[in-house]
């Protein structure tokens, strides 16, 4: 077996990633400044999210993960980082409170801008241009000036993780995150929808419960986990030659991490045994992810275990699951009887979106919301039903009021979908319809205490 190093992905093959730069040299010079650059993250906070992971692996908290289908530099804006980042912490309050556990947060955010596709052309009126990939490679418009991958976007997609991570920081750390202020995270928007009232009713009972721990003496000057939060970043680890760019030497451990994102995941599309993806992830230090999907094997997925977590650490892998809501009571069982078999740590998560995407009549892509209930129902079934823990959820979802996904209470139609689809990729659940999604997951969470206790006893 070859050695890893930052580069040994070279060596294999690598579906995904653009080779039609015109000017290569320009990509080499791009990636030589990206690696003198300040890392965006470090490897201690990688580290403390492999322990919460580890947590969530071993059924004592849960893990949400979510975000933007792909970051565009055109939606760049504070205000919508704001959003997403408010509805995200709304959603941990009512998880928490549901699941009774501890919630790991971590966004589809800061550098989540590389998409695979699932052709390389688009063709609209006759005319093919190569397909859009990504703020980071090239541009939506569809002619062919903007089509051309340019090396200059990666600087800009740096930057812009950095000054949005930034952001992030300062929410988390900076006093708005303070469990004093869960009422004043309800988005302008959503004021007078079903979903704002059950928040705001769960908001009073928790500061019920806040005024007695402070006349008890326990406050967020004496308890600092109430006045600040973390929250984790994370995207595909796709463009591997930004990756390498950005992956450092530790100097605490002397390890190798990835300092673009505290986790990074592997896509449905690129997890080949032998391929670039999963060598380069192979060895950094950091927590990370794999989707899996339709017609895995069980041998195929104990052989991706072995070569990315060979020391078996839990938190180190998550599996997120995105079947589809008809075929993953089909066809997880298997799989998760057969990890548990194996001994081999996991967070298993869900991911509700990708297997669950079609096309309207109009041309839209949407997803209904009743089916990525019904997937997230049906994940934590078949866990159960194998004495695994249903961990975490992972959703394509944004601050803002889009009308990317049909359905939920305020009920978007197939009709509604023109008047405010603004994703760069796939349609993302408007914050209305996280946060129903999030009270619909903490009620099952709820329902199911007893089963999970006696399931992970077993
Ligand atoms: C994604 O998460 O945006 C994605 C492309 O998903 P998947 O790899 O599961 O298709
Ligand atoms: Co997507």
């Amino acid at each position: 077996m070859s050695k890893w190093t930052p580069s040994s992905w070279r060596q294999k093959p690598a579906k995904h990633i653009p080779e039609d730069y015109p000017d290569k040299k320009h990509l080499a010079d791009v990636e030589k400044t990206l690696s003198g650059y300040p890392p965006l993250v470090f490897a201690g906070e990688a580290r403390r999210l492999t322990e919460r992971l580890g947590q969530v692996a071993m059924g004592n908290a849960f893990l949400m993960q979510g975000g933007d289908c792909a970051e565009s530099f055109r939606e760049f804006h504070p205000d919508n980082l704001r959003d997403m980042f408010r509805v995200m912490m709304q959603m941990a309050v009512v998880l928490t409170y549901g699941g009774g556990k501890p919630v790991v947060k971590i966004g589809r955010i800061a550098g989540q801008f590389a998409k695979p596709r699932s052709s390389p052309t688009e063709t609209r009126d006759g005319i093919t241009l190569p397909s859009y990939r990504g703020d980071n490679i090239n541009g939506m418009d569809f002619t062919p000036e903007s089509r051309v991958p340019d090396p200059e976007r990666l600087l800009k997609a740096y930057g812009q993780s950095a000054s949005t991570l930034n952001l992030i920081r300062a929410f988390s750390t900076g006093g708005y995150a303070n469990l004093r202020n869960i009422h004043k995270w309800t988005l302008g928007f959503v004021g007078d929808s079903e979903q704002t009232q059950k928040y705001q009713e769960l908001c009073d009972k928790i500061t019920d419960a806040m005024d007695f721990m402070q006349a008890c003496g326990v406050t967020p000057q004496s308890t600092p986990q109430m006045a600040t939060t973390e929250y984790y970043t994370s995207h595909e680890g796709l463009l591997l030659g930004y990756e390498q760019a950005m992956t450092r030497i530790d100097s605490t451990t002397g390890r190798w991490y990835d300092t673009s994102a505290h986790l990074l995941w592997i896509g449905n599309r690129t997890r080949q045994l032998d391929g670039a993806h999963v060598e380069f992830l192979s060895g950094v230090e950091n927590p990370i992810a794999m989707k899996i999907g339709p017609e895995m094997s069980a041998d195929d997925l104990l052989r991706l275990m072995d070569k990315l977590n060979p020391e078996n650490i839990a938190g180190r892998l998550t599996l997120i699951a995105r079947y589809g809501h008809e075929r993953v009571a089909r066809e997880l069982p298997v799989l998760a009887r057969a990890v548990k078999a194996s001994g081999k740590h996991v967070v298993w998560s869900c991911d509700p979106m990708h297997g669950n995407t079609r096309k309207t009549a109009s041309g839209y892509k949407t997803r209904p919301f009743d089916n990525i209930l019904a997937e997230v129902k049906a994940f934590m079934q078949v866990l159960h039903a194998e004495s695994c823990w249903p961990g975490g959820v992972h959703f394509e979802m944004t601050g803002q009021n889009v009308t990317e996904c049909i359905g939920g209470a305020k009920a978007v139609r197939e009709e509604d979908l023109s008047s405010r689809y603004h994703t760069h990729c796939d349609p993302r659940l408007n914050a209305d319809q996280a946060l129903e999604l999030a009270f619909l997951i903490a009620e099952e969470l709820r329902a199911n205490r007893n089963v999970s206790k006696q399931a992970l006893a077993s």
